[in-house]
C-alpha cells in the first residue's frame, strides 16, 4: 500500500474524486489531496476533506507564514501523484515543467512516481499539441490511465475519447503501476470459466465456474509486468483491461482456441472447469416438451490440459484440480498425467471457497514434490502464489 497524492484539477470529473479517495482509503492506501483553483468550481474542499480524512492542499496554502511549504512537503511525503481528473491544461504544463502553480511545483520538486487520468474534450486529446504533452511525459517514465471512450460532459457532445476512467478503474490502474514488474517478457496463457455443451439451441450443461479464479490469475499476472492472452467460457465479468481475450462456449471451441495461442506462449494456467462430456447429438431445432423421460448420451471432450502436456516443450505449466474427498494423491496422478510443473488443488463441497466464492483455498504440488498449504485468501492472493511458482520455473 502507497501513500497516494490525489491532484483534482478543474474538470466536471472532479466530483468523482471523494469516491475515488474512499476506495483508496479502502484498499489501504494512505492519501492526501491537492486541489487546483479551478477544481474546487466542481468540487468543495469540504467534500473532498472528509473523503481523505484530512486537510486539502490549495493554492492559497501553499506558502505558510511559518515558513512551511507545501510543494516541497508534499513531494516528499508521496510516493505515488495521481492526477485526477487531469486537465489539458495540466497535461501541457507538466510536460513543459512549468511550476508557477501547486501541482506544477510538487511535480518539479522531486515526487517520485506520476499517473494522469486525462479528463477533456475529444478533439482536445486527439489534438497534436495534447498527444506531444503525453508522449512527452510517458517518455519522463509517468503513467496515463486512460481517457476512455464514452458520453462526455459538455452539452451536445454526445459520445467519444476524453473520458475520465471510472474512480474503480483508476484504484486497479493506480495498483497495477505499483506493483513490481517481476513477469516482465512473460507470455502467459490463461483459461477461465464454465463450458457450455448444448443439447438444443437453449439447454446445455454446464457448471457454477464464475471464472473467477481464471480473471485473478490473467490479471495479477498483467500487473506484473506479462503479456496475457486469456480464454474465457461464458462469465459475467468484464473483460480485464490490459489482456488480450477471447470468448467461448464449448469444450470444443475451447480447445481450438488454445491451441491457437499455444504457440506463443511461454506459461499456460488451465483454471477453466471444462466439461468433461458433451451430448452426442445436438439439436438445431429447440426441443419439445414432453411426458416421457428422456435419455441424453454423451461423449467424452478432448482433455485439453493432456493435449498441452504432451506438446510441452519446456513451457510452464499449470493446472487446477477440483476434488470433492480428500483428493491429495488424485491431485498428484493429474499433475504426473498431464505432465504438468504446478497443480492447484481446491474443494468443490468447502464452504465460501472454490466455485463463485471471492476466496480459494489452495494446496499447491509442484513436480518436485514440493507442497505448499496454503491458508483460505482471496482468489487474487492465491493468484499471486501460483504466479510466484511459474515465475521460479519460468526462470529455471
Ligand atoms: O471460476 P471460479 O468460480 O472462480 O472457480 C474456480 C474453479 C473452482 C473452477 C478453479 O479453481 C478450478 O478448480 N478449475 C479447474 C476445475 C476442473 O476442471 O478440475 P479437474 O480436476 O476436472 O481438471 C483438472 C485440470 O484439467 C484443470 O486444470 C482443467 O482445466 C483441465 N481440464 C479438464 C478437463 C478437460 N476436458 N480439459 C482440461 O484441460
Amino acid at each position: 500500500m502507497a501513500r497516494v497524492l490525489v491532484a483534482v484539477t478543474g474538470g466536471v470529473a472532479a466530483i468523482k474524486v471523494p469516491h475515488l479517495l474512499r476506495l483508496l482509503r479502502a484498499q489501504g492506501h494512505e492519501v492526501r489531496v491537492l486541489a487546483s483553483r479551478r477544481a474546487l468550481e466542481f468540487v468543495t474542499p469540504l467534500s473532498l476533506a472528509v473523503a481523505a480524512g484530512g486537510e486539502v492542499a490549495t493554492e492559497e496554502a501553499w506558502f505558510r507564514p511559518d515558513g512551511r511549504a507545501l510543494h516541497i512537503e508534499l513531494a516528499r511525503w508521496a510516493e505515488v501523484v495521481l492526477v485526477a481528473p487531469a486537465t489539458v491544461d495540466a497535461l501541457a504544463r507538466a510536460a513543459l515543467g512549468l511550476a508557477d502553480d501547486l501541482l506544477g511545483a510538487t511535480l518539479l520538486a522531486g515526487a517520485p512516481r506520476v499517473a494522469w487520468a486525462p479528463a477533456m474534450n475529444e478533439a482536445m486529446w486527439l489534438a497534436p499539441q495534447t498527444q506531444a504533452h503525453a508522449e512527452r511525459l510517458k517518455a519522463l517514465g509517468h503513467a496515463l490511465f486512460g481517457p476512455a471512450y464514452g458520453p462526455l460532459a459538455a452539452l451536445g457532445e454526445g459520445e467519444g475519447w476524453g473520458r475520465m476512467l471510472e474512480p474503480e478503474e483508476l484504484v486497479e490502474r493506480l495498483n497495477a503501476f505499483l506493483t513490481p514488474k517481476d513477469l516482465e517478457g512473460l507470455r502467459l496463457l490463461v483459461s477461465a470459466g464454465p463450458t457450455r455443451e448444448y443439447l438444443d439451441p437453449v439447454r446445455f450443461l454446464s457448471n457454477p465456474s464464475s471464472g473467477r479464479m481464471g480473471y485473478a490469475v490473467a490479471e495479477a499476472a498483467r500487473d506484473r509486468g506479462a503479456q496475457v492472452f486469456l480464454v474465457s467460457g461464458p462469465t459475467a465479468l468484464p473483460d480485464p483491461w490490459g489482456v488480450e481475450v477471447v470468448r467461448v462456449e464449448s469444450a470444443l471451441e475451447m480447445r481450438r482456441a488454445i491451441l491457437d495461442r499455444y504457440p506463443w506462449a511461454e506459461a499456460v494456467v488451465m483454471a477453466a472447469a471444462v466439461a468433461d462430456y458433451r451430448p452426442a447429438e445436438v439439436s438445431r431445432e429447440k426441443e419439445p416438451k414432453g411426458e416421457a423421460e428422456k435419455v441424453v448420451r454423451l461423449v467424452p471432450n478432448p482433455d485439453i490440459l493432456q493435449e498441452l502436456g504432451e506438446r510441452k516443450e519446456g513451457r510452464v505449466l499449470v493446472g487446477f484440480a477440483m476434488e470433492t474427498g480428500e483428493g491429495l494423491e488424485r491431485a498428484k496422478e493429474k499433475l504426473r498425467r498431464k505432465n504438468l510443473d504446478l497443480i492447484a488443488l481446491n474443494w468443490v463441497n468447502r464452504e465460501g471457497v472454490g466455485f463463485a466464492s471471492l476466496e480459494n483455498e489452495v494446496v499447491l504440488l509442484a513436480r518436485d514434490g514440493r507442497v505448499w498449504e496454503l491458508p483460505r485468501m482471496r482468489k487474487r492472493q492465491v493468484a499471486d502464489r501460483i504466479l510466484d511458482a511459474v515465475k521460479e520455473f519460468w526462470k529455471a
